[in-house]
């Protein structure tokens, strides 16, 4: 036997300002993104924005039902603007931050398995890394360069 480690690597930044280039910028947009949210149910707003390659910002907010499987999260709603706008365009970072009527979550909120996948997925297809930025409704923003960081050992293609 033998073990073998699985290293994640973070940067963390203690606001917006720090941020380097647009990601500040990107990071308030998600932030304004919390406002689009539908989420009488759960009462956890949740805002995505991403950075296209081509200098857009496209942003999506989770959308709750009440058949609760069928709720879509932020990071998938921007997602899939942002194909369906500009399909082909490279996304280059996305920003992702929430707001709970329950608690101030005062650390960074942790994208679900699925968008992590799905952020995965994307960068594969472009060909290029997808900057990832969390934040809670306070407290640091984790930095991670590559969305491959935040999923470890992710299934993709090279499998099948
Ligand atoms: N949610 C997201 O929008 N993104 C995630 O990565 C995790 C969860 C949403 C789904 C649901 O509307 C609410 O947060 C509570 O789970």
């Amino acid at each position: 036997m033998r073990e073998v480690e699985l290293i994640t690597k973070v940067q963390v930044f203690e606001n917006e300002a720090e941020l380097p280039g647009q990601e500040g910028v990107l990071m308030r947009e998600a932030h304004e993104a919390l406002a689009k949210s539908y989420a009488p149910y759960s009462k956890f707003n949740v805002g995505a924005a991403l950075l296209l390659a081509n200098g857009e910002l496209i942003s999506g907010a989770n959308q709750e039902n009440a058949a609760y499987p069928m709720c879509l999260c932020a990071e998938r709603v921007a997602l899939g603007a942002a194909t369906s706008v500009y399909p082909g365009v490279a996304v280059t970072a996305i920003a992702i931050t929430i707001k709970s009527s329950h608690q101030v979550v005062n650390r960074p909120a942790a994208p679900c398995g699925a968008c992590r996948q799905v952020i995965c997925e994307t960068s594969n297809r472009q060909g290029q890394p997808i900057v990832v930025l969390i934040k809670g409704e306070t407290g640091p923003i984790y930095r991670f360069n590559d969305a491959v960081d935040l999923l470890p050992l992710s299934f993709d293609s090279s499998y099948l």
